[in-house]
């Protein structure tokens, strides 16, 4: 196939858009929803990712405990995409627009253990809840039905975090990964505190 242009079909100004919006306001929101239908698709590849590079004693239960996590992120990015379709624009979801459009990293780590992953994944969630949280502050006087969306997914994903660092909790509420920047340094800090553990 002929390479096309990258800009987001998502960009620009539609030809109708939901009642009561402008179409302008039509195209602001599609263009904050179409960065997190990048965030979220990019989310549940990665969960996947690590569905099936999880290795060592844990591996049964991070495996199993991620399914549920990607079966509802792809949920998300579902409802994200076909809300930007309401709004009259055209979600753009394909690998290679995706790639070219986010402003962060691929995932880094591949077989390891699984509090490595967890660690990793730590950070993974917070940086797609703060953008996530971002857009909900910017819908506030956009259009609040888009609002309610991004707040029902950050419930959600909020609560799958949580999943996550209860893994790298300490009785005492310290996180094993306070303080990393990036994904191989949590993925260290985790799995130093996780031989820790287990020879205390
Ligand atoms: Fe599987």
């Amino acid at each position: 196939m002929a390479k096309e242009s990258k800009k987001m079909k998502s960009e620009g100004t539609p030809l109708y858009t939901i009642p009561g919006l402008t179409k302008e306001q039509g195209a602001a929101v599609a263009a904050l929803l179409q960065d997190r239908l990048n965030a979220l698709t990019d989310l549940h590849l990665t969960l996947k990712h690590i569905h099936w590079n999880v290795v060592g004693p844990h591996f049964i239960s991070v495996h199993e405990m991620l399914d549920p996590q990607v079966d509802a992120v792809r949920e998300m990015a579902d409802a994200t995409a076909e809300r930007i379709a309401t709004l009259g624009l055209s979600p753009w979801g394909t690998p290679g627009a995706l790639v070219a459009d986010r402003t962060w990293d691929d995932y880094s780590i591949g077989r390891a253990g699984a509090i490595e992953h967890l660690g990793a994944l730590d950070l993974v969630y917070a940086g797609v809840i703060e953008d996530h949280r971002q857009a909900i502050e910017a819908t506030d006087d956009l259009d609040l039905v888009t609002q309610d969306l991004l707040i029902g997914q950050a419930a959600q994903l909020e609560q799958y975090h949580w999943f996550v660092r209860a893994h790298l909790e300490t009785s005492g509420g310290q996180l094993s990964t306070a303080g990393a920047q990036t994904e191989v340094e949590a993925t260290r800090q985790a799995g130093r505190a996780g031989v820790k553990r287990k020879s205390s």
